[in-house]
């Protein structure tokens, strides 16, 4: 089984860090590589703020938090963070054309024995694999959100991933804390499989005008104790990340009961991405304190 002592994660958005976080925390060294240097220094601090919050809960010492924000590297040159990776872990956007193109030049630049990982929500982990030279290398690791919270990592196989490649990310799931729960590769895997449809009827309901934001996040919480509504998930997910998913779900099993909701759609379109934009099915200007959006037009 190979040893994976170096991490390089790529895209140091929502996910990005905390991945980086993470792996960090528990010893590895990491490289968090993403094309904008101003997103990388947010990710750092975003970091340091998780760390500290983390320290005052009395999870980790504050001690320990100098030496694990001085194991992560910054890159915005892919070539220069995945020099010294045994592992890349893929976080950048849910597009399958964007990927496929950093997953061939990933097979190009990183060492045969590299394992390629991609934290996608739900983009064919065999197509990804397909464009690489080393397919049996190529695996999915999907993260849940918020990372340091989350005890959950989805490990998706594709058709030609090799058993040597899933025991080897699924033992390092269990270094960093966490237990991974295996799927097999079809659209949306089992998670997004099952919360997106959850999520798409919730913004239909809104659609309909069968109930109010605030009326169906009650529901759900009051009457199914989610510890969130599904409109607020829907924000803290990412408007935009929500409507990649549907499209794969939609697209790949040619199902109408997957069409992404057509206000949905809309929001997307007019910047409403959720907490990432500040704005979604609620006002993030006090995340602490998100209150409804107004401007949310049906
Ligand atoms: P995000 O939009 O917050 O971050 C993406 C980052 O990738 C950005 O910082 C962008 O600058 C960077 N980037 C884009 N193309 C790049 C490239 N070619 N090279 C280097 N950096 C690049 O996105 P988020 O939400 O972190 O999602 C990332 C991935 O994780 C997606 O595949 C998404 O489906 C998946 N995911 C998202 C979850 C969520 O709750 N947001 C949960 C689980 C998985």
């Amino acid at each position: 089984m190979n040893q994976i002592k170096h991490i390089a994660v790529i895209g140091a958005g929502t996910m990005g860090n905390g991945i980086a976080h993470v792996f960090a925390q528990y010893g590895f060294k990491v490289s968090l590589i993403d094309r904008e240097k101003s997103i990388l220094n947010k990710a750092l601090e975003v970091i340091e703020k998780n760390l500290t919050r983390q320290a005052e809960k009395k999870q980790i010492k504050s001690a320990e938090i100098p030496q694990i924000l001085s194991s992560i590297s910054l890159h915005s040159k892919l070539e220069e963070g995945i020099v010294h990776a045994d592992l890349v872990i893929e976080a950048i956007i849910e597009d399958l054309e964007v990927k496929k193109q950093l997953f061939r030049s990933l097979s190009e630049i990183t060492a045969a024995d590299t394992i390629l990982a991609s934290n996608t929500s739900s983009i064919s982990i065999t197509q990804l694999a397909q464009v690489t030279s080393k397919p049996e290398k190529v695996i999915g690791m999907h993260f849940m959100n918020p990372v340091p919270l989350m005890t959950l990592v989805e490990v998706i196989s594709g058709q030609n991933s090799s058993q040597e490649t899933i025991d080897t990310v699924e033992s390092l799931t269990q270094k960093i804390g966490k237990t991974a729960v295996h799927a097999k590769d079809y659209p949306g895997f089992i998670a997004n499989r099952i919360l997106m449809p959850m999520i798409n009827e919730a913004i239909e309901t809104l659609f309909q005008g069968i109930g109010s934001i605030e009326g169906i996040d009650a529901i759900m919480k009051g009457g199914m104790r989610h510890p969130m509504g599904p409109l607020q998930l829907a924000d803290f997910i990412g408007l935009d990340v929500c409507l990649s998913i549907l499209n794969v779900l939609y697209d790949g099993f040619k199902n109408p009961k997957y069409a992404p909701s057509p206000l949905l759609v809309n929001m997307v379109n007019s910047g409403l991405l959720g907490v990432k934009s500040k704005a979604g099915f609620y006002l993030y200007e006090d995340p602490k304190n998100p209150i409804v959006n107004p401007s949310v037009k049906i």
